[in-house]
């Protein structure tokens, strides 16, 4: 691609991932994203049809855009997303394109999503305890996960990574059982610190169990861990082996060690808003353009604003910290 086209924002960032969001509902409603009852969904119109989403991925693709992450809510609710998968490998500069699920749906679509050309999935696994799954989700779902990540190991993906997020009070009974669930599974166990994008807005930073208290505790029960170097910038985890060859685990810090002067992302949420940051108070309106006969140039135009107005950092820890308007399940992790 042409250089002079990239998205680099005023702190020198290179944008090369997209997160795009294809729905804000759930089958389940972890208390971390999600309000328990009542959610109000976006109606059906509102979110972007296959063809708006691949028209903006053309865009981006042009400014180098390269790697691709589909998000929901959960995104495998939306219906027959293989075949949006099939249509964005298709597009010129892509060269990845992964998936976040919770899994609940994957043993039945795992196979499609595999023949559509999805590389990488990122499972949602919090617990292995049937009733802590509960307490976290506030739905039963954890046989439905389990034969998810079976099936998806069946039909051939590989480099599966799961994602807890750890609860100080709540969880910690989990991590040695994830742990040795991944090391006997070739599963890489990547643990994330819980930020304040929980829809109850009960998030204190007293619960935020950190990575490093995890990695100690892992190492006291499986032996030593050695860090691996980055194989890329701008790759939120640190990924630890252990020494014992018992596989990889990661740790995504957000809270306690922030990793925003790295951020190479944008985010597309699923009624066609761009936004620069997780954090983000303000978003860009994709979707008018999309429907109402914008160019391409004005698409690129709106995604350049986006990644002119990006901010250094998301300031969790600063007393000027707000939250945003949105939770994550209106965001797309
Ligand atoms: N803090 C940290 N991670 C979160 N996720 C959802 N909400 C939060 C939060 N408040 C993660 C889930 C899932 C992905 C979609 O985002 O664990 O892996
Ligand atoms: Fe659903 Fe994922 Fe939010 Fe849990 S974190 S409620 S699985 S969207």
């Amino acid at each position: 691609m042409n250089s002079d086209l990239r998205l680099i924002d005023t702190f020198g960032r290179l944008h090369t991932d997209l997160r795009i969001s294809v729905t804000d509902r759930c089958n389940i409603r972890c208390f971390y994203c999600m309000p328990n009852e009542n959610v109000v969904f976006k109606a059906r119109e509102e979110l972007l049809t296959f063809e708006e989403i691949e028209r903006f991925v053309r865009v981006v693709a042009r400014l180098g855009v390269s790697k691709l992450r589909l998000t929901g809510g959960e995104p495998l609710v939306r219906r027959e997303l293989d075949q949006l998968v099939a249509r964005l490998v298709q597009v010129p500069g892509i060269d990845d394109i992964a998936l976040t699920t919770n899994g609940i749906l994957l043993a039945e679509q795992a196979a499609a999503l595999r023949t559509a050309g999805l590389k990488r999935l990122n499972i949602s696994l919090d617990a292995l305890d049937p009733e802590m799954f509960r307490r976290i989700a506030r739905r039963d779902g954890l046989e439905q996960v389990l034969a998810g990540i079976a099936e998806a190991q069946r039909v051939g993906f590989d480099k599966i990574k799961l994602n807890a997020v750890a609860i100080r009070g709540l969880t910690e009974s989990q991590i040695l059982p994830l742990g040795r669930f991944a090391r006997e599974r070739g599963l890489e166990l990547r643990f994330i610190e819980f930020m304040p994008l929980d829809a109850e807005q009960h998030w204190t930073d007293e619960q935020v169990l950190s990575g490093s208290d995890i990695l100690n505790r892992l190492a006291e029960a499986f032996g030593p861990l050695e860090p691996i170097t980055p194989g890329h910038p701008g790759q939120p985890a640190s990924d630890y082996r252990f020494i014992d060859g018992g596989g990889l685990v990661g740790f995504i810090n957000p809270v306690s060690q922030p990793f925003c002067e790295s951020c190479n992302r944008l985010r597309l949420t699923a009624e066609g808003q761009v936004r620069n940051c997780l954090f983000s108070q303000e978003e860009w309106d994709a979707r008018t353009l999309l429907r109402n006969g914008g160019s391409d140039d004005e698409l690129e135009q709106l995604v350049r604003s986006s990644v002119s107005a990006k901010r250094a950092g998301h300031g969790i820890n600063t007393a000027e910290f707000y939250r945003p308007e949105r939770a994550m399940f209106q965001i797309g992790g």
